[in-house]
């Protein structure tokens, strides 16, 4: 059984609450309960792009009126140029990294988790990453820079796809490899894998083969898997299948953890704003909740400043899912 830490202060961060400061207890099952932070991925044709223009940076009082609601895991997709311009093996953009230095501190200084999510691809500068010791270099360096927060995680990389099945096992373990020697010991490491890590593919893509085999040495890795349920499962219509659609397209990734002993996430999901996606939501909670022997938590798609009316934005106070889903998800959180 776990409870949200209590809230202690989070009023003093912010004049401008929506609600007076609560604590809520959270699901039994799930370690992991929240949202992805969008904006310093945003713009990712501009590279290095400018701050405000071409990307931004996630809002405090938004992060502080979702903890008030019962997340506590905020997942910050960043650019790897944007952190490490030149090479992989190079050396940190300071402008940038004191931007996420910022957001993480805020975060973690809440008692939640942030989640430093190289929102990638598997490629960089579009080129698919096959330099694993370069990459494990990129890991190194963003790792020691946050070895000592015991609730900082990280996350090898977003959606890996279209490249050998191998490779990204190879690189997920470079990264966990480097993670660690870093001096990052304690904190979770989520892995993603190939397939655009959907969880309804995971064991027919072939990527669960040589995700499978991952060894950490501080055995806290979580098999980060992302699951739409829209026809394709591309997370790019409002509409989606069925009403049982969420749990069974879990299914088979539930198997797949319970047979080899693995812990998993889901690091994204969403339906629209309609009673036919809340419902399939709420049923790939529920299966989630009655497999939490294998299922830490969840994370939904997406909040921050720039989304506007995007049909799956949870940014409060007026986004689409936050005023038309979220309600409809207290059991799950
Ligand atoms: C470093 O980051 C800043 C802010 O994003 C950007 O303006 C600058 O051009 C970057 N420098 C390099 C070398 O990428």
């Amino acid at each position: 059984m776990r409870f949200i830490d209590v809230l202690v202060g989070a009023a003093a961060f912010s004049g401008a609450l929506a609600s007076p400061t609560k604590t809520r207890k959270r699901a039994d099952a799930f370690q992991f309960v929240g949202v992805s932070e969008s904006g310093a991925e945003f713009g990712n044709t501009a590279l290095p792009g400018q701050l405000g223009k071409d990307y931004t940076w996630p809002d405090h009082n938004a992060i502080s009126t979702l903890i008030q609601k019962g997340f506590n895991t905020f997942r910050i997709p960043i650019m790897m140029e944007r952190f490490i311009p030149k090479t992989l093996t190079g050396t940190v953009n300071e402008t940038y990294a004191v931007g996420l230095d910022d957001i993480v501190t805020y975060i973690t200084g809440q008692g939640a988790y942030a989640v430093i999510d190289p929102h990638n691809f598997g490629r960089y500068y579009n080129n698919i990453i096959t330099d694993v010791s370069g990459f494990g270099a990129w890991w190194t360096v963003v790792a020691k820079r946050y070895a000592t927060n015991e609730k900082v995680i990280f996350d090898t990389n977003n959606e890996f796809h279209d490249e050998d099945n191998a490779l990204v096992g190879q690189l997920n373990q470079a990264a966990i490899d480097a993670i660690r020697g870093a001096g990052a010991t304690s904190q979770y490491i989520f892995v993603e894998g190939n397939s655009w890590t959907g969880a309804w593919h995971w064991t027919s893509s072939g990527t669960a083969e040589a995700m499978g085999k991952l060894t950490d040495p501080s055995d806290k890795i979580v098999y980060e898997m992302h699951q739409y349920l829209d026809t394709d499962g591309s997370g790019t219509s409002p509409n989606c299948v069925s009403a049982t659609i969420g749990a069974e397209r879990l299914a088979d990734a539930t198997a797949w953890l319970k047979a080899n002993g693995k812990k998993g996430l889901i690091g994204e999901t969403a339906g629209g704003a309609n009673a036919q996606c809340i419902q399939a939501v709420q049923g790939l909670l529920k299966h989630m909740q009655d497999n939490s022997d294998v299922w830490t938590g969840w994370l939904w798609w997406g909040a921050g400043p720039w989304w506007g009316d995007y049909m799956y934005g949870i940014e409060p106070p007026s986004g689409t899912a936050y005023t038309g889903v979220l309600p409809s998800l207290a059991d799950y959180i």
